[in-house]
């Protein structure tokens, strides 16, 4: 897990905004149910505004709905490797408890301490196992809107780097399936299956109309839920693929229509037909 936890901080980096240190830095939070929580750093002209990575990912955490947490690994360019600032190690307290700090860098050399450690004499806060946020109440009434954060178990590879190069035969073209090592054990007997289901995130499909002409249905109009068309509120696929082959956490499918790189946020057996 730690290894997950720190590649995921060093993708996050990538979606830093540090347009004046130039110093992107990337944090993952572990929940206590396993997820992981990105954030980066988000910089201001008006400089005391800026927000750290640590923060980002933590509130991006609660807001998001968990509550409690195990880890955070944080990523930068530097030696020796990044270490929480203090508002962070204040906000990490409050928000997250005694958690584990994995502070990384891009060789990969880390070291590990408990937050305690880093901030011996919190301010509000006593040494406490219970975590205040847990008392926040959440009502429920409207929460079906609240937006939900997936983090994707592996990804698509193929040949085709954009959405107009996906031939038109695309039942017949092979890809893989590569699978966050991590998650591998999740594919127990999967070999089994003919055909599954890739669940998957179309992140480079932006925008969308609820009603227009449809040129996979015959250039009539449709609506988008009476679609399958890959610009929808919510870029998500559904492609039924032929099992060919599984190489430990690579499976080889035919017939996905998505380009390399495509997100998978799941896979499923299909229902026999009975
Ligand atoms: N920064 C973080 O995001 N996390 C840390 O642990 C150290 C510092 C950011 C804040 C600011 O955007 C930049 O690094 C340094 O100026």
């Amino acid at each position: 897990m730690l290894e997950a936890l720190v590649a995921a901080a060093r993708a996050a980096r990538s979606r830093a905004y540090a347009p004046y240190s130039r110093f992107p830095v990337g944090a993952a939070i572990l929940t206590a149910e396993g997820a992981i929580i990105t954030g980066a750093n988000i910089e201001n002209a008006s400089s005391g505004m800026t927000v750290c990575a640590e923060r980002v990912a933590v509130m991006t955490a609660i807001h998001a709905g968990f509550r409690s947490f195990q880890k955070i690994a944080l990523v930068a360019d530097c030696d020796p490797p990044v270490s929480p600032c203090g508002a962070c190690r204040q906000v990490l307290w409050e928000l997250a408890g005694s958690i584990e700090v994995i502070m990384s860098n891009l060789e990969n050399s880390s070291s590990i301490k408990p937050l305690q450690e880093l901030y011996p004499y919190p301010f509000g806060t006593s040494l406490r196992t219970e975590n205040p946020v847990n008392e926040i109440e959440l009502s429920d009434n409207e929460s079906w809107r609240i937006p939900v954060l997936f983090h994707p178990v592996g990804y698509l590879s193929n040949d085709y780097d954009d959405p107009d190069q996906i031939p038109s035969n695309y039942k017949e073209l092979l890809s893989r399936v590569v699978i966050d090592p991590e998650y591998e054990e999740g594919l127990y007997r999967i070999e089994n299956e003919e055909r599954i289901h890739l669940i998957a995130y179309l992140h480079r499909a932006k925008g969308y109309t609820l009603k227009e002409k449809r040129s996979g249905r015959g250039n009539e109009v449709y609506g988008v839920f009476a679609c399958r068309a890959p610009l929808r509120p919510n870029a998500i696929a559904q492609t039924t693929v032929d099992l060919i082959d599984r190489h430990k956490n690579i499976l080889t499918v035919k017939g996905a229509d998505l380009i390399n790189g495509t997100p998978i946020l799941d896979l499923k057996t299909v229902m026999p037909l009975k």
